[in-house]
């Protein structure tokens, strides 16, 4: 109880949450009737019975069929609003969100659509709730690269709002190699490098990230503790970790929540931050995801505290802001 309410009082910071991610039962099925789109689920209850992953893959099947109610402008803002609604009453108060452009335009859904309703949303929420954000734009990795240098033609007009590009979708067989060439572009264009490593994939995936596509932050990295000389590196380096402990339950990359990384990761001086992913999925936000966490690995105050700081030391956001939040 004690737990609890430290985790609600606590101003925190969301780094790893797929907006697409965010899109409840609720919202779906109101835009498919609103559009006019055919889902196979006859009701609410019926779409959150199919969400039950043995695997990455089984999710992103649901995931990318979920998205294809999303047509509008007006359909990305309301759903980037839900979200930060949502996450105002977790004490949120900067997110940086990331986006899956082709996710929408392989079916003809314009790049510009989605972004205009994604930073009009991000705009009202920081008026209205003061949610400060950064967008980052990811690309999907069971697509080739070509695909992923057209994507990055697209986001050309709105560097300004665009803050880095990571990579998401189907791991197992798409090293971060394939992205080698996109990544040193997007660099040289002054975006800031992530990318999912060590979710599923082996840490060789956690070390081609580092090494190829030189990123700055790890997306989960939980595999990169099977190897000791590279999470050595990771402390040194300073590099944060943005672990989903309620996805990896879900999507079975743990068998129980006591098997997440975060105690070793904190015990070997990584930092570790705690985050949501695909909220609407996975069955909690972010004050869940820290809750579960702290319940399973009896996690005491100066932990808890730890955890929510890393998420603003690892935030792009500059030093001043920083200070502010710490
Ligand atoms: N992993 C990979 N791709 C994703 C995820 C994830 O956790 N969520 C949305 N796309
Ligand atoms: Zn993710």
């Amino acid at each position: 109880a004690d737990r609890r309410a430290l985790i609600e009082a606590l101003p925190k910071a969301e780094l790893h949450l797929h907006i697409e991610g965010s899109l409840e039962p609720e919202l779906l099925f109101e835009l498919a009737q609103r559009n006019q789109v055919e889902i196979p689920f006859d009701s609410v209850e019926a779409v959150r019975a199919a969400y039950d992953f043995s695997n990455l893959q089984d999710f992103l099947d649901i995931y990318y069929q979920g998205m294809s109610v999303l047509l509008h402008e007006q359909d990305f803002y309301d759903l980037t609003m839900a979200y930060l609604k949502r996450v105002h009453q977790d004490g949120v108060v900067h997110v940086e969100i990331f986006f899956d452009p082709q996710g929408h335009t392989e079916r003809g859904v314009a790049f510009d659509t989605v972004i205009k309703g994604i930073t009009r949303a991000l705009d009202d929420g920081e008026e209205q709730l003061g949610i400060t954000h950064r967008l980052i734009m990811c690309f999907l990795r069971h697509l080739d690269e070509e695909a992923a240098f057209e994507t990055l033609e697209q986001a050309k007009p709105w560097l300004n709002r665009i803050h880095g590009v990571g990579l998401d979708s189907s791991e197992v067989g798409h090293p971060p190699s394939k992205f080698e060439k996109v990544f040193a572009k997007a660099r040289a264009m002054g975006l800031f490098p992530t990318a999912h490593a060590g979710e599923e994939g082996p840490p060789e995936y956690v070390h081609e990230a580092l090494d190829l596509l030189q990123v700055r932050r790890i997306d989960h990295g939980n595999r990169a503790l099977e190897d000791a000389a590279l999470t050595q590196r990771i402390a040194d380096e300073g590099l944060t970790l943005t672990v989903c402990p309620l996805s990896n339950l879900k999507l079975c990359v743990i068998d129980r929540i006591e098997d997440s990384p975060v105690r070793k990761m904190l015990d070997a001086g990584l930092r570790a931050t705690i985050n949501s992913d695909d909220p609407a999925y996975f069955g909690g936000y972010v004050n869940d995801n820290f809750q579960a966490i702290a319940d399973a690995l009896d996690l005491d105050r100066e932990e808890i505290l730890t955890l929510a700081r890393n998420g603003f030391e690892g935030a792009l956001i500059d030093a001043d802001v920083r200070q502010r939040h710490l």
